[in-house]
């Protein structure tokens, strides 16, 4: 999608995304966390913007990426993106969930680097918040609530875990990705993603992230119906 000066289909819209991973420290200079790059939240906001929406990304710790024309927030941590998400979600029109939040963080977070012959034998885990599923219950009810778009990472039964979480968590609609596929999932330049929505039939879309990221933009925000 080229950029459009002055007015594309989603041009006074406000587009929510988060992006990356998220990182839980145990010590100053060790956390747990996943090779997620951003690269798919980061098209979606792209592509979006290029729209005409306002977009803000929450973004987990990635490398230097392309930042231009996005309201860009920088995070560490699941409870961070909470937070902003949370602060930002009943405002947005759509809210997009691309960020491979890590689902457990370190109990305790030791204040000085750990030494290694006083390092725990075993790390006691705790669960972080779900920040989609935050942002769900947050805006439930409203008479105007965002459009809610998780997406899904697995490596078995892919829809049908899908779609239990587009259940549980009350959404429109999910993005689910094969991420044992070939050419999909973490930090590849291509995708190829089932959107399962709602209203209408499952739909497979393949191609560079950016192309996967604009069709996805059409078929939910753009022209939901079509
Ligand atoms: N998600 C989130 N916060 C979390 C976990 C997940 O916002 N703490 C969002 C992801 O950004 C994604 C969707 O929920 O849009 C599904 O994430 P996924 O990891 O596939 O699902 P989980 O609910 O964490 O279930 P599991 O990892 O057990 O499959
Ligand atoms: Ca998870």
């Amino acid at each position: 999608v080229e950029a459009r000066l002055g007015g594309g289909p989603l041009t006074g819209r406000t587009v929510l995304v988060t992006a990356g991973p998220t990182r839980e420290y145990l010590d100053p200079v060790r956390f747990i966390s996943n090779p997620s790059t951003g690269k798919m939240g980061l098209a979606l906001a792209h592509e979006a913007r290029a729209l005409g929406a306002k977009v803000t990304v929450v973004l987990g710790p990635v490398g230097a990426v392309d930042r231009t024309g996005l309201e860009v927030v920088d995070v560490v941590s699941a409870e961070d993106m909470a937070r902003e998400v949370l602060s930002r979600v009943e405002s947005a029109d759509a809210f997009i969930a691309t960020a491979a939040v890590s689902d457990w963080r370190p109990e305790t977070r030791a204040p000085q680097k750990v030494k290694k012959g006083e390092g725990p034998e075993n790390l006691k885990l705790v669960r972080t918040p779900d920040v989609l599923l935050e942002a769900s219950r947050k805006v439930a009810g409203r008479a105007k609530r965002p459009v809610l778009v998780g997406f899904a990472a697995e490596t078995e039964r892919v829809v049908e875990h899908a779609r239990e979480k587009l259940e549980r968590k009350g959404l429109d609609a999910i993005v689910a990705n094969d991420v044992t596929a070939e050419g999909a999932g973490f930090g590849t330049d291509t995708n190829r993603v089932t959107v399962i929505s709602r209203s209408g039939p499952d739909r497979v879309l393949e191609g560079s992230k950016r192309a996967v990221a604009g069709d996805i933009l059409s078929l939910l925000l753009v022209s939901p119906r079509g």
